[in-house]
């Protein structure tokens, strides 16, 4: 089996067919998502808030998106792998972008990069299309922007909602093959979704969107405390992970753990 590819994915919309994006973090997680045939793997920047203990993505570095990026390519064989380019890594222009892009395509293998910004990332999307380098663009409420936009839906005043639609139109000229929209009017997301050839990848867009992704922690419930209202959740892994720690500590405390069977003579 080979790898799912950038046209794969184009040629999916051309079909009308609506495909589920999980982020991935480390090659054991990622293989278990591969072998349940999730086609495309986001190792996202919320490393920084889900795997590596920061409080938002802005402290999350390229050697650490490169480092679990690798991981994540190790552990899957069908799955396209997609990096985030993390804060810093490409706002400098279209010239550090692609020297940081090409780290994590010859260094982790990845299949394409994300990176944040429609109009204001034009030039480092152009740049790295020509180069070779498959590029999604994330537009809406964009994280690596926290300290100037906050945590808040976006595109609610007319005005903005023109600006996301130009953001979006601009992201697919400069050729991007897909756009990620997080917390947007689904109205809005809808909208842009049917005025786009390439795919929308909606996260608290509605179901307009051809895409959806969640971050794995929240989906399976690991990431703990309040989510936002548009994560479902599938499991309860923090309570499965708790329980069996807690019934670990019991047995050796105990005496009950190791038992016969779990020892040599
Ligand atoms: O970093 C991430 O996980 C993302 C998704 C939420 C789209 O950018
Ligand atoms: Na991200």
């Amino acid at each position: 089996t080979r790898r799912i590819t950038v046209r794969d994915i184009t040629a999916a919309k051309e079909r009308g067919e609506k495909w589920p994006m999980l982020t991935a973090y480390d090659a054991m997680t990622a293989s278990v998502f591969d072998e349940a045939g999730i086609p495309v793997m986001l190792v996202g920047d919320s490393a920084g808030n889900c795997h590596l203990g920061y409080e938002t993505t802005v402290p999350v570095t390229l050697d650490e998106i490169t480092m679990l990026s690798a991981a994540v390519v190790r552990g899957t064989s069908r799955a396209l792998v997609v990096a985030d380019l993390p804060f810093g890594s490409y706002q400098e222009g279209p010239v550090q972008a692609l020297r940081s892009a090409t780290r994590l395509v010859k260094e982790a293998g990845v299949g394409a990069v994300k990176l944040e910004g429609g109009e204001r990332s034009l030039a480092q999307t152009e740049l790295l299309v020509q180069s070779g380098i498959p590029v999604m663009s994330h537009l809406g409420l964009t994280p690596q922007s926290v300290h100037t936009m906050g945590y808040r839906v976006q595109g609610r005043s007319e005005e903005a909602a023109h600006q996301l639609v130009r953001d979006a139109k601009a992201a697919e000229a400069a050729g991007a093959f897909a756009v990620v929209l997080e917390l947007v009017p689904a109205e809005l997301a809808a909208e842009v979704t049917r005025s786009l050839h390439i795919p929308t990848v909606g996260i608290g867009a509605g179901a307009g969107c051809d895409a959806q992704v969640l971050v794995w922690t929240d989906m399976l419930g690991l990431t703990g405390g309040r989510m936002p209202r548009f994560v479902k959740q599938y499991a309860d892994l923090r309570g499965v992970l708790g329980d069996a720690a807690k019934a670990f500590a019991e047995d050796v405390v105990g005496g009950a753990f190791p038992a016969a069977e779990h020892s040599v003579h």
